[in-house]
């Protein structure tokens, strides 16, 4: 049975229990501008990563232990039942890094199967969130050297000096299905630069969402107890809060759309009634059912991912999926 833990709240002695936390957080400039530029557009659109901030990663927990969202159980069970053979791939004294760790819940399956890791390095754009999490991971593992690192994995990523303790292989764990957050080309140039962090020799275990019936998608994000409503709403909320923007939370609701040409679940933000949004002197008129698109989760075939992991220079050297064939592991390797 995989029980989720609780959400850790920041704590003034998390750093302790860190080997290094490196803070390269991007600045509130670059929220307000890539809103403003968002807003300006045809088509209003805001990235999901700025979803993440406290509230919106806690609220993302809930939304792993939701009903319908059978990501996180599916991955998880599925993590049970490979960790020997990836484990076996790994060899001793791995060096683990995360991208968009979240709550590290993942890593623990990976951190007890593994053989004797030597350090687990965790990389989120929410801060507070992230040093709560790995710091709980230092905590719970004293022999393993946990380092964290608030940054855009958009952009290129530098370890610190002090990061790498280990002769050991470079894995990249990259779970819950981020990967799908992203357009097939802007995945392939992540992939691209975790294999520049990673170097010769690296290997990266991905989790990725796989094509099925709209009706089991539609209702993975637009759960019943409407927490990816209060997810995605959450977005105008930290507008507020961070730009001093004027809008009417309670003019937007939360819509989930499937796409087929793309093969993605699309989410919205729906104008209920006409509205507008005001912003540094900038005012954005909403008309009712206009939307501000604020997220893709793109569902693939298992080759369909290979092909994109294979543009970035890795080679697929094990998949795995779980027996309804809902969710894949993916371990590709560097030449
Ligand atoms: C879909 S959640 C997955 C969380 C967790 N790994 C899991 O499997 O449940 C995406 C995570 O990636 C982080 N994230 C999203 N976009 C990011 C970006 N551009 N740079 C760094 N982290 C990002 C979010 O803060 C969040 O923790």
């Amino acid at each position: 049975m995989n029980t989720l833990p609780d959400t850790k709240a920041p704590h003034e002695s998390d750093e302790d229990h860190l080997h290094f936390f490196a803070d390269y957080e991007p600045p509130t400039d670059d929220f307000m501008a890539d809103t403003l530029t968002g807003l300006s557009r045809n088509q209003k659109s805001l990235s999901p990563k700025y979803f993440y901030d406290q509230k919106g990663s806690a609220l993302f927990d809930e939304i792993c232990r939701a009903p319908e969202y059978y990501v996180t159980r599916t991955e998880l069970a599925l993590l049970d039942q490979i960790l020997p053979e990836v484990a076996e791939l790994t060899g001793p004294e791995a060096i683990v890094i995360e991208w968009g760790s979240g709550s590290s819940w993942k890593i623990r399956k990976l951190l007890d199967g593994l053989d004797n890791p030597a350090e687990y390095i965790a990389i989120d754009i929410s801060r507070d969130h992230l040093k709560a999490a790995a710091a709980e991971i230092g905590r719970q593992y004293p022999d393993v050297k946990v380092g964290a690192i608030c940054a855009d994995f958009l952009a290129p990523i530098a370890l610190p000096p002090e990061a790498i303790v280990s002769e050991g292989r470079r894995l990249g764990f990259l779970p819950g299905s981020t990967i799908g957050n992203f357009d097939p080309h802007v995945a392939a140039e992540i992939l691209r630069k975790a294999a520049a962090l990673l170097g010769a020799g690296g290997a990266m275990l991905i989790g990725v969402d796989l094509e099925k019936d709209e009706d089991t998608l539609l209702a993975a994000y637009d759960d019943a107890g409407g927490i990816t409503a209060s997810f995605n709403l959450n977005l105008l909320a930290r507008m507020k809060d961070e730009l001093g923007a004027q809008v009417d939370v309670d003019a937007f609701e939360h819509e989930a759309i499937y796409n087929r040409e793309f093969h993605r679940v699309e989410m919205h933000l729906k104008a209920k009634v006409a509205t507008g949004i005001s912003i540094a002197g900038q005012e954005f008129i909403m008309a009712p059912g206009e939307t501000i698109h604020t997220e893709n989760s793109h569902k693939f075939t298992l080759a369909g991912f290979q092909e994109i992991a294979k543009t970035a220079g890795f080679e697929p050297e094990a998949v795995w999926r779980d027996p309804d064939g809902l969710f894949s592991l993916h371990y590709l390797t560097l030449p």
